[in-house]
């Protein structure tokens, strides 16, 4: 476990909320603190959706993990703003479909770092380890996870909830190219950001509540988050509501965040 890239933080902040910890407490968990508490109760209470985003965000990560490991052959993972250990992990995930495969997850928060070795408890067959580094870094995050992976070979990257975190200008379209321009032909990209298109009121107040608590969140656009996946072959049924990406039951709606899968050729 390593730290590296822009504004690692190395010590666990309490006094001031943190995505992953606001994350947690929306998804009912227990490692957060009273101030990310306070600031997921505001957001909840202006955009009652706010839990069941997260909740179908990560049944998103499941749906499309399970699909690239059962239909593609791939067989790495690299998990980027993994999020406090949520059961199942993308690496349970992977791994029952495929034991033996290897997982790289990463994220800058250290709360996440205090719980990696939740993340890290694996198959025998396979390997799964936790780099701490900033997406806004993205050839750190390259060589750390080359410790792991074998980018000659096919590799998903997951972006999962982690865009709305970087702006435009702070690199995020510079990170998706730098690391999908690293994946060999047959990875895999996997990304969901959030959006203001289905329900902006709700959003925009969203937003605000974040930017009063100090965090930034960026909402895209449908046309701007498929540019993140440019020169790549989408799958079906495209980017969509990540709730309407290969539903398994009847998909909630409306979801305010996109999600797309998409194969580099
Ligand atoms: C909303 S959580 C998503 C967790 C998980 N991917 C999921 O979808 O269930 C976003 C995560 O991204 C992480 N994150 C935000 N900005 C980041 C950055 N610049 N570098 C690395 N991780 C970041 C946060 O610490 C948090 O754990």
């Amino acid at each position: 476990m390593t730290g590296t890239g822009p504004e690692i933080q190395e010590t666990i902040d309490t006094a001031r909320p943190h995505p992953a910890r606001v994350y947690d407490w929306f998804l009912g968990g227990k490692d957060n603190y009273p101030v990310d508490e306070e600031l997921g109760r505001r957001i909840a209470a202006i955009d009652g959706g706010a839990p069941k985003a997260a909740r179908a965000n990560r049944a998103f990560m499941r749906r499309t993990t399970r699909a690239l490991a059962a239909e593609t052959g791939i067989r790495q993972f690299l998990d980027i703003g993994t999020g406090i250990p949520t059961e199942p992990n993308l690496h349970q995930i992977a791994q029952s479909e495929v034991p033996d495969a290897r997982v790289v997850y990463v994220d800058n928060d250290p709360i996440v770092l205090a719980h990696a070795n939740a993340l890290l408890r694996g198959t025998p067959e396979g390997v799964t380890e936790y780099v701490q580094a900033d997406a806004r870094d993205p050839h750190a995050i390259l060589h750390q996870a080359a410790r792991v992976l074998d980018f000659g070979r096919p590799v998903a990257l997951s972006l999962i909830a982690l865009l709305h975190f970087v702006a435009d200008e702070d690199g995020a379209h510079d990170l998706v190219e730098t690391l999908v321009g690293a994946l060999a032909p047959g990875s895999a990209l996997v990304l969901s950001t959030m959006t203001a298109d289905f329900e902006p009121e709700n959003v925009r107040k969203g937003i605000a509540a974040y930017a009063a608590g100090g965090v930034t969140l960026v909402a895209r656009t449908h046309a701007e988050v498929g540019a993140f996946f440019r020169g790549l072959r989408l799958l079906e049924p495209g980017i969509v509501s990540v709730a309407e990406w290969r539903p398994e039951g009847a998909p909630d709606g409306p979801i305010s965040l996109y999600g797309g899968v998409a194969i580099k050729p």
